[in-house]
């Protein structure tokens, strides 16, 4: 039997995804950032989003339609007929955003009269992973540390269609949104992320010993998978401003490497050990911050140390994209899930 088409679309946050998969093979990723328009702001902001979302969906979807034509062999654009199937993220993500993609789904749906699933956004990073075909198929059971500017968890995976249990996730700031904001501290642009990277080349990891939010033995009970990183943010903040009252210089480079350390450290110990206690020889890592050199880095090092192979699909699947919500729709229907039915709306704290 001919392996499922199916259309994939993302709006949780700021960029618009579309993607089409048909079973585990990429035929298209599409996807426009609203990111410039946040970037004076030095965050996302959701209004911006949403409509940002409404204006890009309509020639995203002809964009990756002609794409997987192209991909296909096709004269022209891949017609939406042929599709077998439409799939969306409902949740967790930014509501207004979400709304528009769940809308535009539930439209094309309709239209078509083709089934319609509904999709979390978390699940779906780690779907990505089906996508990356080299690497030959996820192996179960696996840990997942998805981080990003909007998330940072940490996931149990037994199956990515049925059985995927969140370990913890963020208190309070994503690993993304730290490095934003640290950014912003350092009076470097938005986003942050690949700002710190750069300072950080010409700075010392342990010249300044940062704290690691949620690591003491007391924290540990109830929040052994948990991360927070505002009070990382803080401490950062009141270094700088002790450094400047005292008439010194700050060390960007310093600083810059000191955050990054401490935000490795405490992502890479933390998943490990989800890994030893759960007894699980695997690591996926997601999300946009894994664009990190450092903390791909002292992943893969120390995940040798423990006999923990580590898998990083291409960083096009890792940022938020259509074509993991695709791929995971595409494993739903070959694992015999019925479609979702029209009543779902947007959620933006959906679980997993
Ligand atoms: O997954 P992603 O593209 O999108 C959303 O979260 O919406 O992740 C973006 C986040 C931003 O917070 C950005 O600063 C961070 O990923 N990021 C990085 C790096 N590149 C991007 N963080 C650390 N190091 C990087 N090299
Ligand atoms: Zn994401």
């Amino acid at each position: 039997t001919r392996e499922p088409l199916v259309l994939g679309i993302e709006t949780s946050c700021d960029e618009t995804g579309i993607g089409i998969v048909r079973g585990r093979t990429l035929l298209s990723n599409t996807i426009a950032s609203s990111m410039e328009q946040h970037a004076r702001y030095g965050g996302v902001i959701p209004e911006v989003a949403a409509r940002a979302h409404l204006e890009a969906l309509q020639p995203s979807i002809e964009a990756a339609l002609a794409e997987a034509g192209a991909n296909l062999g096709l004269p022209g654009p891949l017609p939406l007929s042929d599709l077998d199937a439409v799939a969306v993220t409902s949740g967790p993500g930014l509501a207004g955003a979400l709304m528009v993609g769940v809308g535009a789904a539930k439209a094309l749906a309709v239209s078509l009269e083709k089934p319609l699933y509904a999709v979390n956004h978390l699940v779906g990073h780690i779907a990505a992973d089906i996508l990356d075909t080299e690497a030959g198929p996820l192996e179960y059971p696996t840990v997942a540390l998805l981080v990003s500017g909007g998330h940072t968890s940490l996931l149990l995976v037994r199956d990515v269609t049925t059985d995927v249990e969140l370990l913890g996730e963020t208190m309070d700031d994503a690993a993304g949104e730290a490095f934003d904001k640290v950014a912003r501290i350092l009076g470097l642009p938005y986003p942050g992320g690949p700002e710190i990277d750069r300072a950080a080349a010409s700075g010392d990891p342990q010249a300044i010993r940062f704290p690691r939010g949620l690591s003491r033995a007391s924290d540990l009970d109830r929040h052994r998978y948990d991360f927070s990183f505002s009070g990382l943010k803080t401490a950062v903040a009141r270094w700088i401003e002790q450094r400047e009252a005292a008439g010194e210089a700050v060390p960007t480079g310093d600083v810059a490497a000191s955050f990054r350390e401490a935000v490795v450290d405490v992502l890479v110990t933390k998943a490990l050990d989800a890994c030893a206690r759960h007894d699980v020889p695997r690591l996926l890592l997601g999300g946009g911050v894994i664009a990190n050199r450092r903390l791909r880095d002292v992943a893969l090092a120390r995940a040798a140390d423990a006999g923990v192979t580590v898998r990083i699909p291409p960083l096009s699947l890792c940022t938020d994209n259509g074509a993991m919500i695709a791929a995971l729709a595409a494993q739903l229907i070959a694992s015999g899930r019925e479609p979702s039915t029209l009543a779902f709306g947007a959620d933006s704290t959906l679980p997993v």
